[in-house]
């Protein structure tokens, strides 16, 4: 996020809508990126007992506040979970990673109860797949995983220069047929050498804030 990203205020305004379903004591899971970074600013305003971080550069942010930070595996499940997307369909069916923090977002998007995804209205899609789906790889099956997405007609781009919070790596992959996101999750899930990917299907969103200029819509899946 930076000054002068064009979309910073629908991304602030669906934050703050996000603020109305943070209860008192709740341990919430936070998602990473630049609408979840308006959220973590305005997480001072509520009162919750601490958070599950999706990501290093979350946790970060929420130490830096004073926001007591607990692992996933202490506290088992957790009622809510607020991420951003790249993507979103009308059936709350997702494409994340574009911060590169998908794994972890969908361990405990996995592990909540309700995910609710903020997102401005660039990120509403008709049909997936416009924005590549972020594929995290053990890094030594990274040729033997691009190879076989080639075989599926997708066009993979090695995310040079970057490592996930688990060492892994990126493939960052176009053009695949996302006609459906269910279908394609178990297909990419089964390629070895795949750690997580970027479509979350099972793990979509309950719940959707959409910040557009006429204000902040919510829409229920
Ligand atoms: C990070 C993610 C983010 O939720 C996604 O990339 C959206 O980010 P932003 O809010 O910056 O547009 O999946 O891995």
């Amino acid at each position: 996020m930076t000054a002068t990203d064009p979309k910073l205020a629908q991304k602030q305004a669906a934050a703050k809508a996000a603020l109305s379903y943070i209860e008192d004591g709740m341990i919430l899971g936070v998602g990473t990126g630049s609408t979840v970074n308006c959220l973590i600013e305005l997480l001072p305003q509520v009162r919750i007992k601490g958070a599950v971080a999706s990501s290093q550069a979350t946790e970060d942010k929420l130490k830096a506040l004073g926001i007591e930070i607990y692992d996933l595996n202490q506290v088992g499940v957790l009622d809510l979970y607020i991420d951003g997307a790249d993507e979103i369909d009308a059936h709350g069916n997702m494409i994340k990673g574009g911060g590169g923090a998908l794994t972890r977002e969908k361990i405990v998007a996995a592990a909540s109860k309700y995910f609710i995804c903020m997102v401005d209205d660039s990120k509403i899609v008709d049909k997936l797949g416009r924005f590549p789906v972020a594929i995290e790889v053990l890094p030594q099956a990274r040729s033997y995983v691009a190879r076989e997405l080639v075989a599926m007609g997708g066009d993979p781009m090695y995310r040079e220069g970057f490592v996930t919070d688990y060492g892994n790596v990126i493939l960052d992959t176009y053009d695949l047929d996302i006609t459906d996101a269910a279908k394609m999750e178990a297909v990419l899930n089964n390629i070895v050498g795949v750690v997580c990917h970027g479509v979350f299907s099972a793990q979509s969103a309950h719940l959707m804030l959409k910040a557009g200029d006429q204000g902040v819509q919510t829409v229920k899946f």
